[in-house]
């Protein structure tokens, strides 16, 4: 039986994990420059955290979620997202205490979606939340640093942006939208004409061509904002404005999980097709108090690396290489001290040694199939005279360099050899 990674999931390795690390540290690089700090919660829950989270009519939890029980007959799920075990953590560690709490994540999350170009059942999240504060700088520190991580990345992207109320003034909204929705409802998809009733605001981000007509027309949600949505509002976009952060209004924006309140948001990058956001995000004032904590509002973002990764492959930008150096003696006579500058070197570089030894020539087949960038050549004289010979595996150019030398041009010129 030859196995394979289950439908929905891939290896990452090589050139890919590279991407991937590259998007990771430039993430956490950024949410530390704003004060975040990290956490990691576990890779699966109480399924009844999802369940309670994410509202028991969201398509997650209607049909995407890994629900297994373990041998304890405890109902668990693996994570399809990592803001509500943050807030689950956040409560249970009482981490919000006196003070607001910025925490910033990544990893696996799982949904059990139809596989398609973008959309996976194992992806990997970047995410950040600020929890315990109302202020709307908060919004604009969530939408400011996020975007960021794009343009390090320069991953082009429009940001599209809307309030989608509250508690206080959503439900008289949704009554004006049905009473709306009820006129068209022949005109609807067949997903559309049941969530008219259980969830009309979804019908709203429908990507349906004939949804889109209908609801083109629809009231806006931020017609109907109370006094306390609306400022809000005003204030996070006068925050923007004034940082120069362009976005686009969009009414019809409203997210696929229903803890939102407030701010919603969503990056779109137009390369990748139908699964378009490379990350969303907003505020979920209620969410605390509905999984059995105090009232701490929230306003978060989360990536999807796996769309990033796409576009950065697609665009064949490069990343700054990362220097491979094989130590190889040039006969046997020289093993014992190629083994020591070895472990010397590795202090400063990344370096292989020559498994199963023969000699010069194979040793130098192996360095280039083994994807390294320089051989360090060590012969009699180079233990003679201390020296370190380099030879470029590119173009089989050779140079000695007393150690100092050598240490002085890894520490400040990136491996610039003169080769
Ligand atoms: P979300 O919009 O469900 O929000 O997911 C965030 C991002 O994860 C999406 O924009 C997309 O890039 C990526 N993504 C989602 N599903 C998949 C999939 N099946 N395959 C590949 N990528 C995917 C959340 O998860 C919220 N927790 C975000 C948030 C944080 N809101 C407040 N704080």
């Amino acid at each position: 039986m030859n196995y394979k990674a289950p439908k929905g999931t891939f290896d990452i390795f090589g050139k890919k994990a590279k991407i991937y690390e590259k998007i990771e540290s430039i993430g956490k690089k950024i949410m530390k420059l704003y004060g975040f700090s990290e956490i990691r919660t576990p890779i699966f829950e109480d399924a009844g955290l999802f369940t309670r989270s994410l509202g028991e009519t969201s398509d997650v939890v209607q049909k995407e979620m890994y629900i297994f029980k373990d041998k304890g007959n405890r109902l668990l799920a693996l994570r399809p997202e990592g803001t509500a075990p943050v807030i689950r953590s956040i409560i249970e560690n009482n981490l919000a205490q006196n003070n607001s709490v910025k925490l910033f994540y990544t990893g696996q999350m799982f949904r059990y979606e139809r596989p398609q170009a973008g959309r996976f059942r194992q992806f990997h999240q970047f995410g950040a939340e600020i929890v315990g504060t109302q202020d709307p700088i908060s919004d604009f520190e969530i939408i400011d640093s996020s975007t960021k991580i794009l343009k390090e990345l320069e991953i082009e992207y429009e940001l599209h942006l809307n309030s989608v109320g509250c508690k206080v003034c959503r439900p008289a909204y949704k009554e004006v939208l049905i009473l709306f929705l009820k006129d068209h409802v022949d005109e609807l998809c067949e997903n559309c004409q049941t969530r008219l009733y259980k969830n009309p605001l979804r019908v709203l981000d429908c990507k349906e061509e004939q949804c889109k007509l209908v609801t083109s027309n629809a009231p806006k949600i931020t017609d109907y904002l109370c006094e306390d949505c609306k400022t809000h509002f005003e204030k996070l976009l006068n925050y923007l404005k004034k940082s120069k952060i362009e976005f686009i209004f969009n009414p019809r924006l409203v997210r696929g999980l229903d803890y939102y309140t407030k701010t919603a948001f969503e990056a779109l990058n137009f390369s990748l097709g139908s699964q378009n956001a490379v990350l969303g995000g907003g505020r979920y004032d209620g969410l605390a108090e509905e999984l059995g904590g105090k009232n701490l509002p929230g306003v978060g973002f989360a990536s999807g690396i796996e769309r990033l990764v796409t576009i950065l492959e697609n665009s064949n930008k490069t990343f700054e290489k990362e220097h491979k150096f094989m130590v190889i003696p040039i006969t046997s006579l020289e093993f014992d001290y190629a083994l020591n500058l070895t472990s010397e070197l590795r202090k400063y570089i990344s370096v292989l040694f020559p498994y199963d030894y023969k000699n010069l020539k194979s040793a130098l087949k192996l360095a280039v199939k083994s994807d390294c960038s320089y051989a360090v050549l060590v012969g009699s004289d180079e233990i003679r005279d201390n020296l370190i010979s380099i030879k470029n595996l590119e173009n089989g150019k050779q140079k000695s360099f007393s150690k100092v030398e050598f240490l002085n041009i890894i520490n400040n010129e990136r491996c610039n050899f003169g080769l």
